[in-house]
């Protein structure tokens, strides 16, 4: 009954709302003068709850309290160079619109067609640099979307445009930056002004700011370290003015650039509103330490009131007749209302999530893959397939944009699971190596996920052609494959440091490796992926997750996931990449790749392992010897005495020498402090007998009731002692 009664409830409150809008409509028109509401936005300071309002783009961060626009990892100075990143606020802005005949001043003769908003924001930057010049600056930017820096848009295109964009001009171009420039470009005055970018990063004006040093190191009081801009734009006027001061002084009388600006011609109708930066061959940190944003807002279809009063009450009451409906229904079937709670979930997390992705319809979806025809590839998931959307482009245009669309099999409560936690966690990811998502669907049972298509597949199809009927494929170049292995590398680095709380992928290996147009190397697949709050270190597991060859020994005993275990796998990647063998060998003798690399390291033929079908001349011996090196000390029994993946970087960009590995595989020690130890091939060569056909397809930990296998035939005692973590699970 009380049911009943809150649906009464509700329709009244929706007759309310109606005759209100209706009420209002009684007001008269005031016409294009009209002053708008003026909303206001405020970060005093930030953290990583920001992130439920601000979308990170590119190679920016949040820490310190300040958005980092470029990465802030101290002291290595070659992840600080040639990085472009923005942070823009999730939700667009509608910034003007054309004005109907009627609205238009009558009288005046060349009045206005089109309404501008007008805003006013104040931010503070600290632009922080050390020993070599600063390079290159950052901006305020007014973007068309969500996209991010495009490729290559470090150095003089500060995060903005790329050396294409820029060529294409302003119709590929649709942003509107303030730049502060720190580094003098063919096309600048200096390397400390201030400019006003249209489309270009050849500003339309600039100003020097020769009397604010923004990367000075000093803060004394003439020198002070961050400084205050404020940028008023006033809409009517079509006018922009930047003031800038030391941080902490007034907003000062004079405008230090001012010029007219129509943002109606430059930027589409709905924007974004934020920060870009870029670093070159010199580095600077770009931190924005507060922000606030003061700005109008159109009423929503003020023209349309009694048109929006009779959809109110027309929805009302269809709101009404689908509540009763599904109220009835859902007494009708409880299955039925188990999957309405399960999506009501999965909507209430998706809705939480900064720039949510789109949800998609079965239909468009089934239509979108020719009706799940062309496989792309599959796994203990699901299958994906290649798919074709209409998507917008910036000027209204629809275009074709291909797709791979990723179906699970299932939609039991672990499938659903994997697919919320893969939603959530993807979706906050943005980094140039992590395969993006762009929407999902789920209905009626059926969980599918849109993300870019990658046109040059996943990494096991070009490392190992020989299972694909012996394809005529070139081999990966030496270069490629160096390549692919720092961007896998980048990408580790982000989601274990970067991006906080820390995530585990759990499942890195060669057929979650995507290679994009360019075979830059990205990670996909984050249905294993989990989420680490952030006073842990590792996630612990009922079972094992992962797959034969990747998986860490200390994990298939203790079943807790960490950093080290993704260490791992991570290691046993770059053994395949540089000997092209899989990490299971299916050899009797010797079963696993990295027992193989070991025993030539042991003999001094190291480099013996590298792929035949790189020719001696196609490959650099340093960086083969750097590469196994690298993999082998990833691949330690012993998780203390694996890298980091901050240390795993240094190695690849040769910042750091390669590790010191020693000639023979340690012993892998259980439980880490101590005590019995046996040998880790005994348990891998059980795992791997058992695996059977190693065909690499992931478990999916406790839905594979098998894991149990992983116990060590030989453990000397009761096996109590040697897995206490068995018993207590999640
Ligand atoms: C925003 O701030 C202005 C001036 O401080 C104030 O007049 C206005 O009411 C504020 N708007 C909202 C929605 O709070
Ligand atoms: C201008 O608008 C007023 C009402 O706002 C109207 O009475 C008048 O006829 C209009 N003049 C012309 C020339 O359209
Ligand atoms: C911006 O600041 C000016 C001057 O302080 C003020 O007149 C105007 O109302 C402000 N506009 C907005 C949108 O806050
Ligand atoms: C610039 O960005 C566009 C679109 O993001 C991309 O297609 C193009 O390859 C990029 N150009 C360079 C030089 O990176
Ligand atoms: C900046 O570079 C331009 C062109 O390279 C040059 O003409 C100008 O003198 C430089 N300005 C400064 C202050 O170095
Ligand atoms: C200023 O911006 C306009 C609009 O994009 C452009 O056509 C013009 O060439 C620019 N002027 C300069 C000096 O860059
Ligand atoms: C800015 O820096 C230059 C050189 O580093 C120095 O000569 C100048 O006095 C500084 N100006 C201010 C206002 O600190
Ligand atoms: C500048 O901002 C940083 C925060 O990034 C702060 O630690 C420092 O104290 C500030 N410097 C001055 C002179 O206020």
């Amino acid at each position: 009954m009380a049911r009943y009664a809150s649906l009464v409830v509700c329709f009244l409150c929706l007759c309310a709302g109606a005759a209100v809008c209706g009420a209002r409509e009684l007001q008269p028109m005031r016409g294009v003068e009209e002053p708008l509401e003026v909303e206001n936005i405020t970060y005093l300071t930030f953290d990583r709850s920001d992130e439920a309002t601000l979308a990170r783009l590119g190679d920016s961060g949040i820490n310190g309290g300040a958005l980092q626009l470029t990465p802030d990892t101290h002291n290595i100075e070659s992840f600080l160079v040639h990085k472009s990143g923005s942070v823009l606020l999730a939700r667009p802005f509608k910034l003007w619109r054309a004005l109907s005949d009627d609205e238009i001043a009558n009288g005046t003769a060349g009045a206005p067609r089109v309404r501008v908003v007008s805003f006013n924001t104040t931010f503070s930057m600290n632009v922080f640099h050390k020993d070599a010049p600063p390079g290159e600056g950052l901006a305020f930017v007014i973007a068309p979307s969500l996209d991010g820096p495009p490729q290559g848009s470090f150095g003089g295109f500060l995060g903005l445009t790329n050396a294409t964009l820029q060529a294409a001009g302003p119709a590929a171009n649709r942003f509107v930056a303030v730049e502060f420039d720190t580094f003098n470009q063919s096309y600048d005055p200096n390397d400390n002004h201030v400019g006003l970018d249209i489309g270009s990063v050849v500003s339309n004006v600039t100003a020097d700011l020769a009397d604010f040093n923004i990367t000075s190191i000093a803060s004394t009081e003439e020198s002070p370290a961050n400084y205050t801009a404020w940028i008023d734009y006033d809409g009517a006027a079509r006018r922009i003015a930047v003031y800038v001061a030391a941080q902490g002084r007034p907003k000062p009388a004079t405008a230090v650039l001012a010029a007219p600006l129509d943002l109606s011609e430059h930027v589409p109708e709905q924007a974004y509103i934020g920060f870009a930066a870029s670093t070159g061959a010199n580095w600077e940190l770009n931190c924005i330490l507060d922000w606030t944003l003061s700005i109008e807002a159109f009423p929503e279809e003020k023209e349309r009131r009694w048109w929006i009063a009779l959809v109110a009450a027309v929805v009302s009451v269809g709101v009404l007749a689908v509540a009763v409906a599904a109220f009835f229904l859902a007494r009708l079937s409880r299955a039925r209302r188990a999957e309405e709670r399960s999506q009501a979930r999965l909507g209430h997390t998706l809705s939480r999530l900064p720039g949510m992705p789109r949800e998609f319809t079965y239909e468009s979806l089934r239509k979108a893959t020719d009706n799940f025809k062309e496989r792309l590839g599959e796994g203990g998931y699901g299958v994906v397939y290649k798919g074709t959307l209409p998507a917008e482009a910036d000027d209204g245009r629809l275009v074709a944009m291909e797709v791979a669309v990723k179906k699970f099999i299932r939609d039991d409560a672990r499938c659903v699971e994997d697919f919320v936690k893969e939603v959530d966690i993807i979706n906050r990811l943005r980094h140039k190596n992590i395969v993006p998502l762009i929407g999902w669907c789920y209905k009626k049972g059926q969980l599918l996920l849109v993300y870019e298509y990658m046109p040059n597949g996943s990494l096991d199809q070009h490392l190992f052609p020989r299972s694909l009927g012996d394809q005529l494929a070139s081999p990966l170049t030496w270069a490629s494959r160096y390549g692919i292995a720092a961007d896998v590398a980048s990408g580790l680095h982000y989601v274990h440091y970067e991006y906080g709380p820390m995530v585990l992928h759990r499942d890195i290996k060669a057929s979650n490796v995507l290679l994009d147009g360019a075979t830059a190397a990205r990670l996909g697949d984050f249905g294993l992926a989990r989420v680490v709050e952030s006073d842990k270190t590792s996630y612990m597991d009922a079972g094992v997750a992962g797959t034969h060859g990747y998986i860490a020994p200390e994990y298939s005993m203790g079943h807790r996931a960490s950093r080290q275990t993704d260490v791992f796998a991570y290691g046993a990647l770059v053994l395949e990449l540089v000997t092209g063998r899989r990490a299971l060998l299916r050899d009797a003798g010797c079963p696993l790749l990295v027992d193989f690399v070991w025993r030539m390291h042991g003999r001094g033929a190291l480099i013996g392992a590298v792929d035949q079908a790189l020719g001696t001349a196609e490959f650099d011996a340093d960086e083969a010897t750097r590469l196994l090196l690298l993999g082998l000390a990833c691949s330690s029994p012993n998780p203390a005495d694996r890298p980091t993946m901050p240390e795993v970087l240094q190695i690849l960009s040769k910042a750091a020498p390669p590790p010191e590995v020693p000639l023979i595989k340690p012993t892998f020690v259980w439980p880490p402090g101590g005590g019995a130890q046996f040998s880790l091939s005994d348990i891998e060569m059980t795992t791997s007998s058992y695996a059977g056909t190693g065909d690499g397809s992931s478990m999916r930990a406790t839905q594979d009731t098998s894991y149990d296998s992983f116990r060590p035939p030989t453990a000397p005692n009761s096996s109590q002692d040697y897995f206490p973590a068995l018993s207590s699970g999640r």
